[in-house]
């Protein structure tokens, strides 16, 4: 069984209750904020399009659409795209949606790209960085966030995920070392839960193709 099968049955098994826990809940949050301050609206950046990887049941998409976004959320769980339309079937821009679990319906160049909790599930960040750069367009933003492997609060996360979907931190250094081997530049880099590089939960990143 390959990794990506293993990690689509576990949020396919979990859905229904993902979401739930309130301290994810509060952490997703302060995330969602600093997320919010890499993006700005469509109109401002004079682009249209974006993709969030990974969407799940569409925390960030909600947000996109609301940006001004055409948006394309695709993940690999049937399950938690399900939850996603659901979701945001009521959204006033819900005709700007489309949901797919089609990872050929992604392919081409994207101006804005976004992956938020995806590196969590993947020891080599490596592969996710080189479809990233292969996806994003040549001056296209890339927004990405992992857990970071410093922070004790991430140790937590990660015993305590071993009961739904395990997943563990990146160091920065190793997050910088494996996008610069993707060709991808890192441009911004802000530990969020709490505002501290070794106590912050998330590390909220901007990224861009290094020769741009
Ligand atoms: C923790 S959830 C995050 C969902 C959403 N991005 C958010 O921040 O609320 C991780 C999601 O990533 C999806 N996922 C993991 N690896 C993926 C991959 N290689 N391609 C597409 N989706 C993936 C999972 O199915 C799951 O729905």
């Amino acid at each position: 069984m390959t990794q990506q099968t293993t990690i689509r049955q576990q949020f396919d098994q979990h859905a229904n209750a993902y979401g739930r826990n309130p301290l994810t809940h509060w952490i997703g949050g302060s995330e969602l904020a600093a997320i919010e301050r890499l993006i700005p609206p469509a109109a401002e950046l004079g682009i249209t399009r974006a993709l969030d990887f990974g969407c799940g049941t569409g925390r960030l998409t909600a947000v996109l659409l609301d940006l001004g976004y055409h948006v394309t959320g695709y993940d690999l769980s049937p399950e938690m795209v399900a939850k996603a339309a659901a979701q945001l079937g009521n959204h006033p821009h819900r005709p700007r949606l489309t949901l797919t679990t089609d990872s050929r319906a992604i392919q081409g160049k994207w101006p804005l790209i976004t992956a938020l909790g995806i590196l969590d599930y993947y020891a080599d960040p490596l592969p996710l960085w080189q479809e990233w750069q292969q996806l994003l367009a040549a001056d296209g933003r890339l927004v990405v966030t992992s857990p970071n492997a410093r922070s004790p609060l991430v140790w937590l996360y990660t015993l305590a995920s071993r009961f739904t979907c395990p997943a563990q931190g990146h160091t920065v250094e190793d997050l910088r070392k494996t996008a610069v081997a993707a060709n991808l530049a890192l441009t911004d880099i802000h530990p969020v839960f709490p505002h501290h590089a070794q106590l912050g939960h998330t590390l909220v990143m901007g990224l861009q193709h290094a020769a741009h």
